[in-house]
């Protein structure tokens, strides 16, 4: 039903009612009218942002969107018409993220959403973005959790001698990966598989630097997770971590309750941090705090 036939439709059900009810009709008209003016403030300033964007935030979304589209191989009108995955219980079953999650069309194209606008996906990039002078000519990458592969493609395009490897649990982000490192030109520097990072199919001391942002909360055990990260790491290579602390959503395993847990827990594997960031996000009406670290296998 189109907006002016349901404003119709529901004014004649109302009139029908005024005789009978009249608290419950003048209630429901002004809880609608009230509610109209909400949505319209809100989508106001939304236009309002849009219409003040610099132009440099319009060539961002359009490469960010055309991106999506071309990876979920799908329309603009697809995009929105996408079934939202709502069958998470809160039971925390690995399996049951993966299967009733992970794997759908939905997740990369959600995740890779995040890279409009969502403030804590773009500081993971600004994060990197900040430390790459610290990588060598032909470092080799591990990203782990690689997701939509937006970091992957990242990295690659930062340097033409680095080679970025990773696994992540879902065959679709690897579908999705891998036609963004192909849009990119980048996917013969890149060897992607599905994998879990509780047992890596890498050798000891394999590379250079490992990528685990924002996937070893998505494990009922991080220190399993980030172990194995450790065991792939060269001595003296780095790791880029980034984890949240008090954000439970129902595809996060373990909820990290502070900073220093997360401090903890980098030592407790041997890491030696040298930059960690602490920033306070937003999401939905609720704050949380986000973390980045850069560490060394000593
Ligand atoms: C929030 S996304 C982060 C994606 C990417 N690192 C980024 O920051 O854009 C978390 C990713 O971890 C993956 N994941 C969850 N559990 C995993 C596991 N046990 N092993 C490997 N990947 C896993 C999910 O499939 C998802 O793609």
């Amino acid at each position: 039903m189109r907006y002016p036939e349901f404003e119709t439709a529901f004014e004649a059900q109302l009139q029908t009612h005024t005789n009978l009810y009249p608290h419950a009709v003048a209630y429901h008209r002004a809880r609608f009218e009230q509610t109209i003016q909400y949505l319209l403030t809100s989508i106001l300033e939304q236009t309002e942002t849009l219409i003040q964007q610099p132009e440099t935030n319009w060539t961002h979304t359009e490469e960010v969107v055309s991106d999506i589209l071309y990876c979920g191989e799908i329309t603009v009108e697809q995009l929105f018409a996408l079934e939202i995955p709502n069958q998470l219980t809160p039971d925390r079953d690995f399996e049951a993220v993966k299967t009733k999650l992970y794997e759908t069309k939905y997740y990369p194209i959600s995740e890779h959403l995040n890279y409009i606008t969502f403030p804590p996906a773009l500081e993971r990039k600004a994060f990197i973005g900040k430390h790459l002078d610290r990588f060598k000519e032909e470092s080799c990458f591990c990203d782990l959790g690689f997701g939509p592969g937006v970091l992957t493609a990242f990295l690659l395009q930062q340097n033409a001698t680095w080679q970025v490897d990773g696994v992540d649990i879902s065959q679709h982000c690897l579908h999705h990966a891998q036609r963004l490192l192909t849009k990119k030109e980048v996917l013969d520097r890149s060897e992607l598989s599905v994998g879990d990072v509780r047992k890596l199919p890498y050798p000891d001391n394999a590379f250079d630097v490992v990528i685990a942002v924002e996937v070893l909360e998505h494990i009922p055990d991080p220190e399993v997770g980030l172990s194995e990260a450790m065991r792939v790491l060269k001595p003296g290579g780095y790791a880029i971590t980034a984890l949240p602390v008090q954000l439970p959503l129902l595809m996060h395993l373990y909820d990290f309750d502070s900073p220093d847990e997360v401090l903890a827990l980098y030592k407790k594997v041997g890491l030696k941090v040298i930059d960690f960031e602490t920033k306070e996000f937003q999401r939905q009406a609720d704050p949380f705090v986000d973390t980045f670290a850069l560490s060394t296998k000593p």
